[in-house]
């Protein structure tokens, strides 16, 4: 069995683990080990007690009422706005949209661009790294307007074929849509090389940042994408909040998403105005809560520092795979040169869901199953995986844990 070493990264993980009440937990008895922060991240205190205040002293609906709750709340809100700009360097406040989460804010896009901008035989170029959500809305969108969908195949290691993704540009293309980091795999894609290319053709990129705005500093302008699309509850805030970036010139030439309230200036029976950037994209009542954690979130991550984070991270992941690489019988999946702390795997022939459930009963929460992308796994030939994705609050004990609960899983097994 591995023996853990200390972090070498500055962070106190300990401090840090205080943070998050729910860590401090058993679970049939074992301490809660928690290894499935891909599908949602924990929540620190900081968040909870902001959406209490918020319920406690400031509830009410905002943008709309001349009363001071009103006032409060629509401050909070649009202050949450300006940190969010700055968390990801959007150059203006109104570039920021603000969704359900990542699933909207690409559906959003595709719905939105997709009918504004294709027509019969144009092209949009998705991967075969993508999470169901990066699939879906592009299919739906090009069916409806007779378009067709392209995608950048992978490679055994799990990475963008980049030279087939070259091959696949053309002025058909119309809009490219990635993931920066990979759901399934971990994979971190070359997004530069990507929007590089794809700007020559004076075509628009799309990046789903769900897997990376908790994990790597992200930078719009420096990346100069398009859409840049993040979910909160990925990020340590709520569930049911998240982040539409986009370039002022591609959203100002967009159709709403959804008609309603506060996305117009007038309404009469005849004729519609709608209302100024970001709001025409902001149709009905936010949730309110979800955004003002995501402030408080991202508020607490800035205070660690996300360089320091994706340090700490990579920390674990290469002590996670090295451990896990020592193991007979074990076989990762999804080897990139650049990954997030994500690690897919498989123990034998065991099914992944067979694996996790043994896996769960020792404390320790994995994933398992296709990871909503299916054609990862088909491109694997593997029915699904077992995935281990760690957070800052983790430790390399915890690792030794799962090791624990993979031996015992094997020997169930053998
Ligand atoms: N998209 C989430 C995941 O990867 C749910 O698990």
């Amino acid at each position: 069995m591995p023996i853990s070493i200390e972090p070498t990264v500055e962070l106190n993980i300990e401090k840090i683990r205080s943070d998050f009440p729910i860590l401090d937990q058993k679970v049939y008895d074992k301490t809660l080990v928690y290894f499935d922060n891909a599908a949602t991240t924990q929540k620190p205190r900081v968040v909870i007690d902001r959406i209490k205040q918020y319920y406690e002293k400031e509830n009410s609906n905002i943008h709309r009422g001349v009363h001071r709750l009103s006032q409060i709340a629509t401050e909070a809100f649009e202050k949450a706005r300006l940190n969010v700009q700055q968390f990801i360097n959007a150059p203006e406040l109104y570039e920021v949209v603000f969704t359900k989460g990542t699933t909207e804010s690409i559906n959003m896009v595709a719905s939105s661009f997709g009918d504004d901008q294709l027509k019969v035989g144009d092209e949009v170029i998705i991967s075969a790294l993508e999470h169901h959500s990066n699939i879906v809305p592009w299919q739906m969108i090009c069916d409806k307007m007779g378009a067709n969908l392209k995608v950048i195949p992978i490679n055994d290691k799990g990475e963008l074929i980049l030279e087939e993704y070259y091959k696949l540009l053309n002025r058909k293309t119309r809009i490219v849509s990635v993931s920066h980091v990979s759901n399934a795999l971990g994979s971190i894609n070359q997004v530069q090389e990507i929007i590089k290319a794809a700007h020559e053709y004076q075509v628009p990129v799309l990046l789903d940042g769900a897997q990376a705005a908790s994990h790597l500093p992200i930078d719009v302008q420096a990346l100069d994408c398009d859409f840049y699309c993040f979910s909160g509850h990925k990020t340590y805030a709520p569930m049911g909040g998240g982040v539409l970036y986009g370039k002022a010139d591609l959203l100002e030439k967009m159709s709403p998403y959804q008609g309603g309230g506060e996305m117009v200036n007038t309404v009469t029976f005849e004729k519609t105005t709608y209302n100024e950037l970001p709001f025409k994209f902001e149709a009905g009542t936010p949730n309110v809560e979800a955004i003002l954690g995501l402030d408080a979130a991202i508020q607490y991550l800035r205070g660690i520092g996300l360089d320091q984070i994706a340090a700490y991270e990579d920390e674990l992941l290469q002590y996670g795979t090295s451990a896990l690489e020592s193991i007979n019988g074990v076989r990762i999946i999804g080897k990139a040169d650049h990954k997030t702390s994500i690690i897919s795997f498989l123990i034998g022939d065991i099914h992944p869901y067979d694996a996790g459930t043994i896996i769960d009963r020792m404390g320790v929460a994995v994933r398992t199953g296709h990871h909503c992308a299916q054609p990862v796994m088909d491109r694997f030939r593997i029915p699904g995986t077992i995935r281990a994705s760690f957070a800052f609050y983790n430790t390399k004990s915890e690792i030794d844990l799962l090791i624990e609960a993979i031996e015992t899983t094997k020997k169930m097994f053998s």
